[in-house]
Parts: C-alpha cells; structure tokens; sequence
C-alpha cells in the first residue's frame, strides 16, 4: 500500500453572520518580554537575575510581586519592568486610598525613575483564581491610578490586570467570542478604564492548555505556530479570515469579546505565553522539541509584527513564560519546568532564532532532523517507511541488513532514518517532515554509532550517540486521520463541515 504523503484536505467552515473589523491604532513597535516567577529552590541573587538578563539581551520584564532586591538591581539596567501587586493585597488597595497611596509611594515612586518601571498589574488572574476580590478589582485599580496621578506618574506607568482567556466563552471562532457575561459587572468599568487611561488589556495565553483539554480537536501544529496547509487552516465564516495558529485565534477572540462591549481600540498586551519543557506521562507534548519549536516560533511571530488577521500589522507584545525552571512550584511536573533556563543561567534548551534579530541564547546549533513523531502508529510508519524508500527516491541501504543502520532493527529506528533523509533532500523544508502526521521535525540528532544521519555534524565521524531503543514500536495512540484534527469536542456547537480529500 503506498502511503498517503499529503494530509487531508480539511476546510472548517463557521457559519454567522458578518461584522466589520474596527479601525486598527498605530504601531506601537512590538517586544518580547520574560517573565520571572521565584520558585526555585536556590533562586539566584537579583544581581545574578539581571546579569543574565543583561547577557540575554532581555529588555521587558514582569514580576510577580516588587520585591525590593529585584527593583534596585535592575535600577540603571534600562530593562523595563511591570511590577504585580500580589493577590493577597488587593482587599487593601481596592478598599483604602492611602493603602494604595502607600504601596505606590514604597515600590513605584522609591524607585523610579532609576529602576524603569512601566506597568502596574493589579493581581493576577484575579477573576479566576481569586473570584471574591472581583468586587474590588476595579476600585484597586482606580486607587492605584489616582496615587500615580498625585505623583505625575500616570503617563509614564500604566495600570492594568492580567486575565485568563478562560474569561472568553466560546473562543473559535473569535468572531463569536464573549467575555463570560457573569463578569460583566467587572469588565465593563475595566474596559471603560483601560480605554479612558489609554492602557492595555493584559491576557494569558496558553496554546499548550487548550491543546490539552481539546481531546484532538485542536492539531498540535496548530498550537505550536508550526506551518500548516492552507487547507488545514481554521476558517472563521464570519470574517472568512483563515487561522494558521492558536495563538492569533485567542488574540482575536480577545479583540471580538471586547469589540462585543463596544471597545474597540483597546490595545492587547500577552502578559504570559509559553509551553513546557517537561511533564508527566500524562503530558507527552511537554517537550524540550515542542518548548523550543513554541517559543522560536512565538518570539519570531511577535517581532516580525504581522499582528492578527483582526488587526494585521498591530503589534501585540509578549512575555514569555518563564525566565527559570521553578522546581519548588506547586503541581505536575510540567507546572515547574516552563523556563527557558535552570537557576545556574545554563539555557534549558537552544531557541531556534537564525536570523530574528539578537535576544535570548543564541542559536549555536542550526540543525534540524525529521524522526518518527513519537507513539506513532507502526503501521503508518511502516507505510511512510516503504514510500519513501520507494516512491521517494531515497537512499535505504544504510538500513538493509549488515549495514551502518540496520541496528536497532525496528521500524521506528529505520523510518527515522528515512524520514530524515528525505526531509534533508528537500533542503529542510519542514512541510516534507510531515508522513501523513507520524513525522516531526527535531534537534537532536539521532546518529548513532557508525550510522550517521542526513544533517549531522558528525558527518563521516562517530557521530553524537542518542539512545534509539527507547519507544516502544507498539504503541497506538496519535493515529492520522480527520478525527485528529476536528473532532466533536470544544467546538461542538458550531456547525463544522469538513471536505475530506484523500490524495494518494
Ligand atoms: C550571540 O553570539 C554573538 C557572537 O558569538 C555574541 O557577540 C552575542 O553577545 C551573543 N548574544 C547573546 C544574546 O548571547
Ligand atoms: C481616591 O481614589 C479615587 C479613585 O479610586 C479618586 O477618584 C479620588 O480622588 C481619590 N481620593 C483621594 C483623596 O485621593
Ligand atoms: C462565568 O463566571 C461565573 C462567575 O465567576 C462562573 O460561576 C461561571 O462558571 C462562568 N461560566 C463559564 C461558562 O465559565
Ligand atoms: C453597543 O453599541 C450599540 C450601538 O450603539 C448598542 O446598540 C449596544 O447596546 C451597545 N452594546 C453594549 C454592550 O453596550
Ligand atoms: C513575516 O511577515 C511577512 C509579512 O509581513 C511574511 O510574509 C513572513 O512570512 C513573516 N515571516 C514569519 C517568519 O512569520
Ligand atoms: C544556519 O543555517 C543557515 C541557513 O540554512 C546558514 O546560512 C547559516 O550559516 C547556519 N548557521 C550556522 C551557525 O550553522
Ligand atoms: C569515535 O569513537 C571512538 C570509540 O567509540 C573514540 O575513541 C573516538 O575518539 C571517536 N571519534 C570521534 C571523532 O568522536
Ligand atoms: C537506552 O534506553 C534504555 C531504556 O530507556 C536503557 O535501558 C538503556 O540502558 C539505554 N542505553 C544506553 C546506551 O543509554
Ligand atoms: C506493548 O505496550 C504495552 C503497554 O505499553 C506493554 O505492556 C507491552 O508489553 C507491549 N508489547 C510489546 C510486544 O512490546
């Protein structure tokens, strides 16, 4: 049987009605920013964070808190910095005008304008995790506000509160998406104050959670920024505007829900993104490959300033979350390892950024292999393993029996080998790693031995060894398919057609 080479054809189709794009406010320039939790068992000294800030060329920062350490190493550092008023005092704030006085006199004005402080976020996630301080949000908000008046600062510094997206009900399509209308009570005097003070909405966005609680529907690609067919593209039938990822989905949906209350010029500010670079065995897509591919690609995404397909060309800056692995964090595995690099500074992995301008590690390593996706069917492996060999043209004798790659015997280690071949054949193009869904692309060179592979810098040496016996060739999960991509399951209420187009 030859393998299907070329993916379904899958068009989703959205059904409403129509509305207009509001106009779009000027380019403010877009950033990526860090953001920096301390839960780490040996939390290196604020001279150490803002060193290694320094080194990385790291520009925008926000803290969880104003811990006074942090504020006055990075005084002179020219790194910008949004400062959190934690949770726990909110009540204070929001009920007390000279608490909130007090609290912007002790970490805003003892240390700017050294330390550059540039936002205020009022708690975090406060209507999610903290729904009995929702009644006084808004007046914590305006308390801060009026301090930073009294002090002539309120231009210089904005005030604003980071949400969930778990706020926006029914964010696909983002035509149709609405601030949950419970909260409206809250959202409304927010909205109201944002646009009035001319700041941003702050909102958290994480792919990597929706992915998950998706069951499928969501393709792992589409999350992870990776290029994807245009026919595999979500189409919004509203706007008739195509998605390629999660990622401008939710920005739009953010844009909708807001334009829903009639604010329409309300910029966006991603206060967290990221993935996680490790997690239980009930996470298999916390990967390093996966952390990597999320956060090159989201950081690419944000500088190259292509905004949303809502407001093309807007820039919406991001804060990457994190700056450091937090072992000491609460929860999964995958809760304490979203850093980017351990406590010693050493990165957690290489971010691949050839050529997008010079922030965090740079990218020493350049190199890229096709593999077999793990916990791939071994019969459409085995498939993708006899096209390429056949109908691909590549070179399989390096893994017929006696030769460098025969060892391990197996049809992961073999397709591996072929994947990689033919994905080096075609130049890299990472639309040829794909094999109907089994193949994905990664960093780590999986030459071993004598056998080495297309792309490797051990090229006609030994080659850097991985251990190759490790999956399991039975495994059954992640088959390839349309009930993959779009099953019923968070978008089951919109009407979804899908034209399936086998091509092979
Ligand atoms: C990247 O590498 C170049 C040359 O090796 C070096 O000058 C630069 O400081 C490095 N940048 C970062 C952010 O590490
Ligand atoms: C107290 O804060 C409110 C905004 O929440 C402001 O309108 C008012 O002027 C403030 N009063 C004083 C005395 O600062
Ligand atoms: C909307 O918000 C209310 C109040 O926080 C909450 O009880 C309810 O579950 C939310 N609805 C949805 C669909 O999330
Ligand atoms: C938004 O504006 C329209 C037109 O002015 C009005 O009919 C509608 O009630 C407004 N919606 C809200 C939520 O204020
Ligand atoms: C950057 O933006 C341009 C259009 O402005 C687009 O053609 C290009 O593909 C984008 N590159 C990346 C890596 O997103
Ligand atoms: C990385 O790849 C690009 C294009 O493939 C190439 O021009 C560049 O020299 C490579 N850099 C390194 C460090 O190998
Ligand atoms: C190749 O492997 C042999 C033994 O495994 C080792 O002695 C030798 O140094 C290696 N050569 C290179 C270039 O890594
Ligand atoms: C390869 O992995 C297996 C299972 O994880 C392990 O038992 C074995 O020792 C590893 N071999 C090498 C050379 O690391
Ligand atoms: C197949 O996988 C299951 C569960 O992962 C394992 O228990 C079983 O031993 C495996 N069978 C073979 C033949 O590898």
């Amino acid at each position: 049987m030859a393998p299907h080479l070329f993916l379904p054809l899958l068009l989703l189709s959205l059904f409403v009605l129509a509305s207009a794009s509001p106009s779009a406010p000027p380019d403010e320039g877009a950033y990526i920013g860090v953001n920096i939790g301390t839960d780490l068992s040996d939390m290196p000294h604020p001279t150490q964070v803002v060193a290694l800030l320094k080194a990385q060329q790291i520009r925008h920062i926000r803290l969880y808190d104003a811990d006074p350490g942090m504020l006055i190493a990075l005084a002179n550092s020219g790194i910008k910095v949004i400062i959190t008023i934690p949770n726990d005092q909110l009540l204070g704030i929001g009920q007390s005008n000279s608490t909130a006085a007090n609290w912007v006199k002790r970490n805003v004005i003892a240390h700017y304008p050294a330390t550059t402080i540039t936002a205020i976020s009022v708690g975090s996630e406060v209507l999610t995790s903290l729904s009995n301080a929702a009644p006084v949000l808004v007046s914590a908000i305006k308390n801060v506000h009026s301090a930073l008046l009294s002090a002539n600062l309120e231009r210089l510094i904005k005030v604003s509160t980071p949400l969930s997206t778990s706020l926006i009900l029914d964010p696909f399509p983002p035509s149709q998406a609405f601030f949950n209308r419970s909260l409206n009570p809250v959202i409304v005097p927010l909205l109201s104050f944002l646009q009035s003070t001319n700041s941003y909405l702050m909102i958290n966005v994480y792919p990597y959670y929706d992915y998950m609680q998706s069951n499928g529907v969501i393709p792992l690609d589409y999350a992870l920024f990776k290029p994807i067919p245009p026919n595999k593209e979500a189409v919004d039938a509203n706007t008739l505007v195509h998605y390629s990822n999660a990622f401008d989905a939710m920005v739009d949906a953010t844009y909708f829900a807001m334009a829903f209350l009639n604010f329409t010029n309300i910029p966006v500010l991603v206060t967290e993104s990221g993935w996680p670079s490790k997690g239980e065995t009930n996470e298999p897509d916390a990967t390093l490959d996966n952390a990597n591919t999320y956060n090159s690609n989201l950081i690419r995404h944000v500088l190259n300033k292509t905004g949303t397909p809502k407001r093309p060309g807007i820039a919406v800056s991001t804060y990457i979350y994190e700056l450091y692995n937090e072992d000491t964090k609460a929860g999964s595995l995958s809760e304490k390892s979203w850093g980017l690099f351990n406590a010693n500074g050493d990165p957690v992995y290489i971010l691949r950024l050839t050529n997008s301008g010079s922030i965090l590690a740079n990218d020493t390593t350049n190199q890229t292999y096709c593999t077999a996706r793990e916990g791939a069917d071994p019969k459409m492996l085995q498939a993708a393993l006899d096209w390429a060999c056949g109908p691909g043209k590549i070179d399989c004798s390096p893994i017929k029996q006696g030769e460098a790659c025969y060892e391990p015997d197996n049809v992961i280690a073999h397709a591996n080998y072929a994947f990689d071949t033919y994905y080096h054949q075609t130049g890299n193009n990472p639309e040829a790693c794909n094999f109907n869904g089994v193949a994905s692309v990664t960093t780590t060179d999986p030459s071993h031995g004598l056998c080495v592979f297309a792309g490797s810098r051990g090229s006609g040496k030994n080659g850097t060894s991985v251990n190759i016996t490790a999956p399991s060739a039975n495994s059954t999960s992640s088959g390839v398919g349309s009930d993959l991509y779009y099953s019923r399951g968070m978008w089951s209420i919109l009407t979804v057609i899908l034209n399936v187009v086998a091509f092979l």
